[in-house]
């Protein structure tokens, strides 16, 4: 056994689950008429009801006793104050001082930090002004291309932390956002992709944000290869065509060489992950829809969740509270997944977001000291929006034989129909419940088991403050699963073997090294190709 298996909190979590697993909730409600409120909490325009879940005043004990022991009020002071705990890269993970507005965030030579840190707040500022100016100017239909068109399609070109934020982001605040601008994702490899983002728009006003942190990720160069042929093909290949690019990337020497004036780059830095880096640059296509003044709201939103997630205790912090049922469910319950709802389709990307963030985060099999863990990690997140999931996959969550807890995200309030607003929130309240209370019937295929559990997150209204608070929520939640699990949420290891053996491959290098299924697979494709 692992040294976190064989410990007192996780040893007592063990025995306490086997004494609550029969446990039906229902019963729980029926003695205990405060239960809702009991298990609710407020912070912000953040709404928590965790009562429907399969656990008593004693589970919640344990489990806060097991976030004493991980120590996780430590990691959270680590992680703001700049030490390196990003340990396999030896790299602070300071996503939070992107939205920080105090003066210096992390002041050099900060306890723990293992070397002077740059304040970084001066970079953080000066990159967001600069962001902030080019937002303004575009949206004032004051930049233009190579023949004086002011441009106002936007089309981003990034993949994965470089793609889901801002297009997350540009969808949820579609309210906030100005009409009179298009834009556009472009993430895939597949031709298709930028083929349909480049569908009806005028190359003469086009802007192309190559978003890249490394500046290296092949999908991306080869979508900014085909926008550039692209614009030639319309306005010829003049070196003007420049005026067309932007750039977000932490090598600006690679941006520079491919082509993007220094003046449209814009910095990220390595103690920022891409998937946390949406309040970065890296969210510059949706500073430039929803305009800096909704940026800032957003940053504020995020701002109050990092100070809540910092100042509250244990017991009453909200990231902890769902990263301890979410190791409760895991590890405990032996859930393999995990579904995340948002009732509104300005949150459609949300569950491909929050994806990339724990999976990508805490999908891994050694601890922070290297050592094989014992334990499952990160659950498979996956979701979509409702009501479009009643329709495809909540016949498995009330009937299937898999235990899903789910995250019901329920807006409450909005700028549309109110009552077919009030239809969203309806049925996720229904669903909620139907999958808490289950249905008794004659027949057995009518029956709905019930006992299923489901966090509900009620939001007032999505605008930019909720949204940047909602989002932090769930970035904070990761960070707080890592630590309960002793492992290293910043980096992704496992995705760079993957890279590499699709270039050896691309190259035609050493495939008496592949596989032979693959060998097998490049002899039947061969002929295909040509
Ligand atoms: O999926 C691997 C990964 O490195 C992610 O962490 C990152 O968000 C994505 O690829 C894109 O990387 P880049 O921003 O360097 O192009």
């Amino acid at each position: 056994m692992s040294k976190l298996t064989d410990s007192p909190a996780w040893r007592a979590l063990a025995e306490h689950q086997r004494h609550i697993a029969p446990l039906q909730m229902h019963d729980l409600f029926a003695a205990d008429h405060g239960r809702a409120k009991r298990y609710s909490l407020e912070f912000g325009a953040i709404y928590l009801d965790y009562s429907r879940h399969r656990i008593t005043d004693d589970t919640l004990r344990l489990l806060f006793e097991l976030a004493r022991q991980a120590n996780v009020g430590a990691w959270i002071e680590r992680m703001f104050s700049g030490e390196h705990v990003n340990n396999s890269e030896n790299r602070a993970a300071l996503h939070v001082a992107l939205r920080a507005d105090q003066e210096r965030f992390p002041t050099a030579g900060s306890e723990g930090t293992s070397d002077v840190m740059p304040d970084v707040m001066l970079m953080v500022r000066a990159a967001r002004a600069r962001a902030y100016a080019l937002a303004d100017a575009l949206r004032a239909g004051s930049i233009s291309g190579a023949t004086g068109k002011p441009l106002c399609h936007i089309v981003n070109l990034g993949v994965g932390g470089s793609d889901l934020g801002p297009r997350l982001l540009s969808r949820a605040m579609r309210c906030q956002s100005d009409s009179s601008l298009t834009l556009r994702f472009a993430a895939n490899a597949d031709p298709a992709d930028l083929d349909a983002a480049l569908a009806g728009l005028d190359p003469e006003r086009t802007l192309f944000i190559i978003a890249s942190k490394t500046f290296t990720t092949v999908e991306t160069l080869s979508n900014a290869r085909r926008a550039r042929a692209w614009l030639a093909a319309s306005l010829g290949d003049a070196p003007e065509l420049s005026a067309h690019f932007a750039a977000v990337t932490a090598d600006e020497a690679k941006a520079h060489a491919w082509g993007v004036p220094a003046e449209r780059i814009f910095p990220m830095w390595d103690w920022v992950g891409g998937r946390f880096s949406m309040w970065s640059s890296v969210g510059l296509a949706a500073v430039i829809a929803a305009g800096p003044a909704h940026f800032d709201s957003l940053l504020a939103g995020a701002r109050a969740m990092d100070a809540h997630f910092r100042e509250a205790p244990l017991e009453r912090n909200m990231p902890v509270i769902l990263a301890l049922l979410s190791v409760w469910y895991s590890a405990f319950f032996g859930a393999e997944t995990h579904a995340l709802l948002p009732y509104l389709e300005d949150l459609r990307d949300f569950p491909a977001w929050a994806q990339q963030l724990q999976m990508e985060s805490n999908g891994k099999g050694v601890d922070r000291d290297g050592q094989p863990v014992d334990y499952p990690t990160a659950p498979v997140i996956w979701g979509s929006s409702g009501t479009l999931s009643q329709h495809s996959f909540h016949q498995l969550l009330h009937q299937g034989t898999r235990l899903v807890p789910a995250d019901f995200i329920v807006p409450c309030s909005g700028d549309s129909d109110a009552a077919a607003q009030h239809l969203l929130i309806v049925n996720a309240l229904a669903q909620g419940s139907a999958l808490m209370t289950g249905a008794a019937a004659a027949e057995p295929y009518r029956v709905l088991p019930g006992n299923k559990p489901s966090s509900t997150i009620l939001i007032d209204k999505l605008e930019p403050h909720a949204l940047g608070q909602l989002l932090a929520l769930y970035e904070h939640k990761v960070v707080a699963e890592a630590a309960l699990l002793n492992i290293n949420p910043f980096d992704q290891w496992g995705v760079e073997f993957g890279k590499s053996v699709a270039q050896s491959i691309e190259r035609g290098q050493q495939t008496e090294q592949l596989d032979a299924s693959t060998q097998s697979l490049l002899s039947r494709i061969e002929p295909w190709r040509h």
